[in-house]
């Protein structure tokens, strides 16, 4: 990065600091730039988001050996694939020969066949064949594919790019005990959807994390049952903050799910973010998670996922909630891409936040953000006598 791009950087980390550093009730937004700068995209990448975990989907979308399916993070191409040990493998999805994409889409497969040369691989990634080159010395050992670290948890799905990372699921405790009832690993997944937004990936995590907007921008579809006025801020630590959007109690009953759930969480949608770009709606019957992949500035790919619990709800009620979660998603997508052309103004403000219950988590997510800043080395003082 050029003298200039950095010497921004460091304004912008600067009023990063300033911003996270806001008592809640003083809260206030990014400035614009945050959204818009290609320079800052590629910074959050290189010093934090390549080495974070990521979800990528749900174990249950691949449960039998040899079932797979394919996605990307930032410059990797990732085949995720259950072994013949039942292990879940996040692996590279590119051929050790030259390169090629080994695999598209989803399915089901005995061996990976590699469509230009025909190498040929197992469902662990081993290398099994290799035409015409038994003596180019290329063998299981130095041509298999590389893995990527991966942890299951709760059903999902995580990857790390970092070979050094710390383990996950040891940090997520506390999400553990908010989740815990709802029983997330046992849900079985009914839909899986993926799609390009012309967003900055901020903007939808903030998005998806305020109750704010869903009386103003959802009125058919939300408001009815998870009006702004009702959700309250709930737990958040280092790792990840979260909402209830609790239903009115003439609202009708959403499910009873699993049987360790309260009549309290019965009633309401818990929406976390695990940082920094999981987001994920979690009710009695239905949980929608989302994963988020950055793919420039103002892109994102978001792959989301869509799991019930039980047989409670019948086909046409789940058909019923895929639609509400596609026009639910349309009208946040309609918004944020309106903004997304905005920001880059002069005047984009650096406006309040809304009262804790309806944007505190935009503050929590900030200080997530505000402590991926390097902490500048500070030179040894010599002390002389
Ligand atoms: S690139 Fe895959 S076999 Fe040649
Ligand atoms: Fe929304």
């Amino acid at each position: 990065m050029s003298p200039d791009a950095m010497k921004k950087i460091d304004e912008m980390n600067e009023t990063l600091r300033q911003v996270a550093a806001l008592p809640e009730h003083e809260a206030q937004c990014l400035p614009g730039r945050f959204y818009t700068d290609p320079d800052y995209f590629r910074y959050e990448v290189e010093t934090f988001l390549s080495k974070e975990w990521h979800c990528l989907g749900r174990a249950d979308e691949i449960p039998n050996p040899g079932d797979y399916f394919v996605t990307q993070l930032f410059d990797e191409p990732l085949l995720v694939a259950r072994g013949n040990d039942g292990q879940v493998r996040v692996m590279s999805n590119l051929c050790r020969h030259r390169g090629m994409p080994i695999v598209e889409g989803s399915g089901s497969t005995r061996r990976f066949v590699c469509s230009y040369h025909a190498w040929t691989y197992g469902r662990s990634g081993e290398l099994l064949n290799a035409p015409r080159m038994q003596d180019k010395g290329v063998s299981e050992k130095n041509c298999s594919l590389p893995t990527f670290r991966s942890e299951l948890w709760n059903g999902f799905i995580y990857v790390n790019l970092d070979d050094n990372a710390q383990p996950l699921a040891p940090r997520l405790g506390q999400l553990e005990s908010l989740l815990g009832n709802y029983r997330t690993s046992e849900m079985r997944i009914v839909r899986t959807f993926e799609e390009d937004w012309h967003t900055n990936w901020k903007c939808l995590v903030e998005n998806f994390m305020e109750a704010y907007h869903l009386s103003i921008v959802h009125p058919e579809t939300l408001h009815p049952y998870t009006p702004t006025g009702l959700s309250r801020k709930s737990m958040a630590d280092d790792s990840f903050t979260s909402y209830c959007a609790n239903y009115p109690e003439t609202a009708a009953s959403r499910g009873t799910g699993s049987p360790a759930l309260t009549e309290d969480e019965r009633r309401r949608s818990t929406l976390f973010n695990l940082f920094p770009a999981q987001i994920a709606s979690q009710a009695a019957t239905l949980l929608v998670s989302f994963s988020i992949k950055p793919l420039a500035v103002d892109r994102i790919r978001v792959r989301w996922t869509m799991s019930t619990y039980g047989d409670e709800l019948t086909q046409d009620e789940l058909e019923e909630r895929i639609a509400l979660w596609f026009e639910v998603n349309r009208e946040d997508r309609e918004k944020l891409e309106k903004m997304q052309r905005a920001l880059a103004s002069r005047h984009a403000p650096s406006g309040h936040l809304a009262p804790r219950d309806y944007e505190g988590t935009i503050w929590d997510f900030y200080r997530y953000l505000g402590r991926q800043i390097p902490v500048a080395e500070t030179p040894l003082r010599v002390v002389r006598a």
